[in-house]
């Protein structure tokens, strides 16, 4: 069965694409190859043992390059994880992110419509709860975005829906992503970002790795356990393998899953929870609050457990010791 994953070279997106070839699915990827590198893509087959992987470079705004590859192959199902997701980007650039991530969505699904591909699972993030209360249901009422990339993700959630409304026997997944961390076991796939890192699980290995003198802890004034701020972390295969369990329970109609622990685990937690791991100091300040931080963030995993009959099994201490592995592997 052949699945188009757009955006496949990526961090998370490979790690997708390996859990798909194991489970003996052919993967076409489509990506830009704009924040992700194309040796991913033999990484991925080394990975996975299998070749049955094509790539495409295009991007997924171009309906005509979406078509030659409908036309091409038989495509059962699409995994959208293509997009940009940089934050304080987003704020910059807001043109770039609503343009690049609504339009890649819109164009996708009307592919899907017209060459009669009924399954989509789309990459949302838990950005689309914004302040809410903890734990985060799928059943909560979403509150505006504080950014334009927590904007774009809730409005491709609202064009998904509204196609899957409109078009009987399509099927709309969204899953709502934590905080994902980690890297393969292998140290070969990890996240990687062009650039300098946002996220705090970068910013912590290259800490580690004395390419940054400390890590800058942004508020301990949060009404949090330790007044720093409170996340879910789930381990990227954990993630992964919950693409599967979805792709494997696609039924028509509009399907909302978070991919989290369950568990919320403080800035401070996670440094220890790294220290313990590597049996590495990682020097921090604090500092002030970022903006448009949130306090707390963490899923009520119930309805995937009950669904899917998926869990993350993966604890922080694998978290730990698998990004710090890929970050030395990586740099080597
Ligand atoms: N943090 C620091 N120092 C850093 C980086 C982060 O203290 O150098 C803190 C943040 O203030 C926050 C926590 O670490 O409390 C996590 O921050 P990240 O930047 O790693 O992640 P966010 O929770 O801000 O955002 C992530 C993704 C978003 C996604 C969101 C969903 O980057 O794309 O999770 O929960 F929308």
């Amino acid at each position: 069965m052949q699945i188009l994953v757009t955006g496949g070279a990526g961090y998370i997106r490979a790690r997708v694409c390996v859990e798909l070839l194991k489970k003996s699915y052919t993967v076409i990827i489509a990506d830009n190859l704009s924040n992700s590198r194309i040796e991913t893509v033999e990484k991925i087959k080394q990975l996975a043992g299998k070749d049955d992987v094509i790539f495409y470079k295009i991007d997924v705004t171009d309906a005509s390059a979406l078509k030659s590859i409908f036309l091409s192959h038989k495509v059962a199902a699409v995994i959208h994880l293509a997009g940009f997701k940089a934050i304080g980007e987003s704020l910059e650039k807001p043109l770039k992110y609503y343009y690049n991530n609504t339009v890649s969505t819109m164009t996708l699904a009307e592919a899907c419509i017209k060459y009669d591909v009924k399954k989509f699972v789309f990459s949302s993030s838990a950005t689309v709860y914004g302040e809410n209360k903890v734990p985060f249901v799928e059943t909560m009422e979403l509150r505006p975005a504080a950014n334009p990339y927590g904007a774009t993700k809730a409005m491709s959630e609202r064009i998904l829906s509204d196609v899957a409304r409109a078009n009987p026997g399509f099927s709309v997944s969204l899953l709502r992503y934590f905080n994902p961390v980690g890297a393969h076991e292998s140290g070969l796939i990890g996240e990687a970002p062009k650039g300098v890192p946002n996220n705090l699980m970068p910013c912590l290995t290259r800490v580690a790795r004395g390419k940054m003198e400390k890590l800058r802890v942004f508020g301990n004034d949060y009404p949090t356990v330790d007044g720093t701020g409170v996340r879910d972390y789930i381990h990227v295969v954990d993630l992964a393998e919950g693409h599967v369990a979805v792709l494997e329970k696609l039924a028509p109609g509009v399907h909302i899953y978070n991919l989290g622990t369950g568990k919320g685990t403080s800035v401070l937690e996670l440094i220890r929870a790294f220290e313990e791991a590597n049996k590495i100091k990682v020097p921090y300040e604090i500092v002030g609050r970022r903006p448009g931080d949130i306090a707390e963030c963490y899923a009520d995993v119930n309805k995937a457990r009950r669904e899917l009959g998926w869990k993350a099994k993966r604890g922080l201490l694998e978290m730990c010791r698998d990004a710090w592995n890929f970050e030395k592997n990586y740099r080597e």
